[in-house]
């Protein structure tokens, strides 16, 4: 097959071109301005540069048209990215002028610059619903301003095989356009979700028999065979776990946790302590029979269905179906935050199946 080449602005960890690279793609380049993320990135994506530039100075677009020159690249085939999206997040405080909801125009000046065949960009579903969609107009009216017709599409990743609730908008832009991009279909009906267990009930419980919570090792076995096709899939090219190390919660909030029964928030626990929180997400615990809620960049409050402890970072990447090879660097919270930033790579997957089409 004939490899198209991709590059990823706001690349992260790499959870969209992941995606790319397990569909056959060749994943040129990188640009973050994360050192963590850049060195995930790196390390997760076989010959692919990883470069660090700030995407806010648009004279920085002329190093990335620099670089592909350098590598005889006259053509390149996909643009894309997840530009930030705190502005917009309702996490954040949705002010549709926070200068961040702005970044995207990089990629619009680099697809000006280099005429991909197409453009990917994917948000928050805040950039089509907040303030009248403001953000998605501004998308949609600067890339046609340059030849390109965004389609729109929210997705919703249990439907593609992600044991996650998380929807996003994610953007298709043809340059030769044909035909509209038509998204993929789901692959999977409501009842046949890849629920939480089937996702992580093989990694180590990092708990005693006593109840107490255990960082572990660095590099650990796994608990048990894989019980499920999904963890045979995550576990294809690993033979050890990653990124599983617990955080000890204090043993107040331990004993909170273990109050809290499985698929219940803090509204289960016992009056005297419900008024104690206010979050309408706080002291989850997931259901092992349904997805996860949507993985965050580590608000820590959620918790494992069985647990009495938040999520490792190789639990919280399953759940976003990045494969247990793929290996986070930096700090934890650096780690949660790459995770809980990215595109689950078997969504990324599925998107550029079916790009395939149209290129
Ligand atoms: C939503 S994340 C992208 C996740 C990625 N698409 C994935 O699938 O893993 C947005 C990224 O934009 C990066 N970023 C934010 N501001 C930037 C800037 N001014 N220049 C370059 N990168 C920036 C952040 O460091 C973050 O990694």
């Amino acid at each position: 097959m004939q490899n198209y080449k991709v590059v990823d602005l706001f690349c992260g960890a790499g959870g969209l071109s992941k995606g790319f690279l397990d569909a056959g793609y060749d994943v040129v380049l990188g640009i973050d301005y994360d050192d963590a993320a850049l060195e995930t990135f790196q390390k997760n994506h076989g010959s692919a540069t990883a470069m660090k530039l700030d995407l806010y100075n648009h004279e920085n677009i002329e190093k990335i048209v620099d670089f592909l020159k350098e590598r005889n690249i006259d053509n390149l085939d996909v643009l894309v990215g997840g530009p930030p999206c705190q502005g917009f997040s309702y996490a954040g405080k949705m002010d549709i002028n926070d200068k961040r909801n702005f970044l995207y125009i990089a990629m619009v000046k680099l697809t000006e610059r280099l005429r991909p065949k197409a453009v990917l960009l994917e948000n928050v579903l805040a950039m089509i619903e907040a303030n009248g969609g403001v953000g998605a107009r501004r998308v949609i009216d600067d890339f046609r301003a340059i030849g390109y017709k965004m389609v729109p599409k929210v997705l919703f990743a249990p439907d593609y095989g992600v044991p996650q609730i998380r929807k996003r908008v994610f953007f298709v832009g043809l340059r030769d356009l044909v035909d509209e991009f038509c998204f993929p279909e789901a692959m999977l009906d409501p009842a046949h979700y890849i629920t939480c267990e089937e996702a992580i009930s093989d990694l180590p419980s990092l708990q005693t028999d006593k109840g107490e919570i255990v960082r572990g090792e660095k590099v650990q076995d796994y608990m048990t065979e894989p019980k499920s096709d999904y963890q045979r899939l995550m576990r294809k090219q690993s033979l050890k776990v990653y990124n599983h190390v617990g955080s000890v919660p204090i043993e107040k909030t331990r004993k909170m946790i273990a109050l809290v029964p499985e698929g219940k928030n803090y509204l289960a626990l016992p009056d005297e302590y419900r008024g104690l929180y206010k979050y309408h997400e706080a002291l989850t615990r997931y259901n092992s029979k349904k997805p996860s809620l949507t993985i965050n960049t580590g608000h820590r409050s959620h918790f494992h269905y069985k647990w009495n402890r938040i999520p490792t970072v190789r639990e919280s990447a399953r759940l976003q179906s990045f494969p247990d090879d793929f290996i986070f660097y930096g700090n934890q919270s650096e780690q949660f935050k790459q995770v809980g930033n990215a595109v689950p790579p078997l969504l990324g997957q599925v998107i550029a199946e079916q790009l395939k089409k149209y290129i």
